[in-house]
């Protein structure tokens, strides 16, 4: 449970999300991205449904990330996430890429999705195409790392779909990685 009430205008760190999401009535959240899963059990705190997307695939981590980390941690966080569906049943743990995981998710229509995978203009640019279609009405696609810095085109992909698009941006304040918001219009 989440007290603080925050909005969107007003989100100045990441570590608002849950609160956001609370004060936002989000009930299905989509981490595309998770890792070890630490920012997805915050999220726990003001969402309902949560899905986890991640391949936890070591050859996946250096060139999308620049992380050097063996697979057998990845299969450690992977297993910890199925953990946590023995104790929430709200969450839901898919073990496959961002654009496999759209796809398996077809039709379906979440409140927001995190993406947070790989970080390359190329890959950024294909997640947001993917999964706009699955974002509700009114409701919000996200991510983090705002930025161009340290080879990542999160910024530039995220600034060339908003232009495409309209939709409303918003993002949060912190110096470095920052994480940015698209709503969807109704
Ligand atoms: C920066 S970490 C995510 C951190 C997490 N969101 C957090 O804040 O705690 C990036 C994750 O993206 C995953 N990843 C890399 N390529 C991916 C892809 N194509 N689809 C989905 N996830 C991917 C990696 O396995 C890694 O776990």
């Amino acid at each position: 449970m989440v007290n603080q009430s925050v909005s969107l205008r007003d989100i100045k760190t990441r570590s608002q999300l849950p609160a956001l999401a609370a004060s936002l009535g989000i009930a299905s959240y989509v981490e595309v991205g998770v890792w070890r899963g630490y920012f997805f059990q915050k999220m726990l705190a003001g969402v309902i449904l949560a899905t986890a997307v991640d391949p936890w695939d070591a050859a996946l981590l250096g060139p999308a990330l620049n992380i050097q980390s063996p697979q057998s941690l990845q299969d450690r966080y992977y297993q910890n996430m199925l953990d946590l569906t023995k104790r929430n049943t709200g969450v839901t743990v898919l073990r496959m890429t961002s654009l496999q995981a759209a796809k398996a998710l077809k039709g379906m229509r979440f409140d927001l999705v995190y993406i947070d995978a790989n970080h390359t203009f190329r890959a950024v640019s294909e997640d947001l195409r993917a999964w706009a279609p699955l974002v509700a009405p009114g409701r919000y696609l996200a991510g983090h790392d705002y930025t161009s810095q340290n080879g990542f085109g999160v910024k530039n992909a995220v600034d060339e779909f908003q232009a495409e698009t309209g939709w409303r941006f918003h993002r949060t304040q912190e110096q470095a990685m920052s994480s940015w918001f698209l709503e969807k219009p109704q």
